[in-house]
């Protein structure tokens, strides 16, 4: 083997320690912070930056990442649905969820595509809340974008028995219904009060409740009282929803936690350690100027 002619940092089998997040936009994303955070903890000479790839260059880009000397990418916004489509691989929860946020390049240079969502999404409840019992009763998730689909097929994996979906647009959460079979059940914007009643899991998956929007309008009165409320926004990190939740004493996980799961299976990967997520990558995330 050659020696190096480049200053990148490389691992033992002469892979390079180079990886970033392709999005645009791509300025707002904290992903650099957390990969910064780990580098300096393990003590491995890494990088990661932002990647900001317009929606038209995509493809190029992406099919051009072998022999970029990338290791891997975390692709965002808007780019999840082409990352899935234009990899050589992809794993089950790529497939299933109809996605991809962590993409690796093997030493073969075949594009192997994985959705971490899902898994940072549980890892976070687990975490946040260690007495969570997926089996306990049916979930209700609010919302069927994107990250629903990620929350949802976490949640089935994990052994909910059945997920109502509330959505405004009723013919998504339709559609969602019918990719992920007869444990999703759609349900009318309107019902998701009612559909609080027995529901061991709720889950805010929609963009109500983040800074800049009206808080999510979400009735826990027939909550039961051992159930588990959740919210993928982060920001504020405690949503109206979740205020509301710990003031009727029922149990509260943020959702600044999944951001932060969902990046490990990338920095395992790519870097070969595994990194924790602790209070102070937590505060470094929410303190950090990128
Ligand atoms: P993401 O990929 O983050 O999930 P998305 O795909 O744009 O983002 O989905 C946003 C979700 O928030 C959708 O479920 C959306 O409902 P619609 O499918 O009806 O658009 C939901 N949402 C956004 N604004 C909303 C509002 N004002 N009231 C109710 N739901 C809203």
């Amino acid at each position: 083997m050659s020696p190096s002619h480049t200053t990148t940092a490389r691992t033992a089998e002469d892979r390079p320690l180079r990886a970033g997040v392709m999005g645009w936009p791509v300025a707002h994303s904290k992903s650099p912070l957390i990969f910064a955070h780990w580098f300096a903890e393990t003590g491995i000479a890494g990088s990661y930056s932002r990647i900001a790839v317009p929606p038209e260059d995509f493809g190029q880009a992406f099919r051009a990442l072998p022999g970029s000397g990338l290791c891997g990418v975390n692709v965002t916004i808007p780019h999840k649905l082409a990352a899935l489509d234009l990899a050589d691989e992809a794993s089950p929860a790529a497939r299933a969820i109809g996605a991809a946020n962590t993409i690796r390049i093997d030493p073969d240079s075949r594009i192997f595509a994985d959705n971490t969502d899902g898994y940072g999404f549980i890892e976070n409840l687990r975490e946040g809340a260690p007495a969570w019992d997926p089996g306990a009763g049916p979930a209700l998730v609010l919302g069927a974008g994107g990250a629903a689909r990620a929350v949802i097929h976490a949640l089935l994996e994990a052994g909910v028995p059945a997920i109502r979906l509330a959505n405004r647009s009723r013919d998504k959460a339709e559609t969602l219904a019918a990719h992920f079979g007869p444990r999703v059940e759609p349900l009318d914007w309107v019902a998701r009060d009612g559909a609080t009643g027995g529901a061991a899991t709720i889950v805010n998956t929609t963009s109500l409740g983040m800074t800049g929007n009206p808080p999510l309008a979400l009735a826990l009165d027939d909550a039961p009282p051992t159930a588990l409320i959740t919210d993928i926004v982060y920001a504020p990190l405690e949503t109206p929803l979740l205020a509301a939740a710990r003031a009727r004493g029922l149990a509260a996980v943020d959702g600044l936690g999944m951001l932060l799961h969902q990046a490990r299976p990338g920095f395992r990967a790519w870097f070969g350690a595994d990194p924790a997520v602790t209070p102070a990558l937590r505060r470094a995330v929410l303190e950090g100027a990128a």
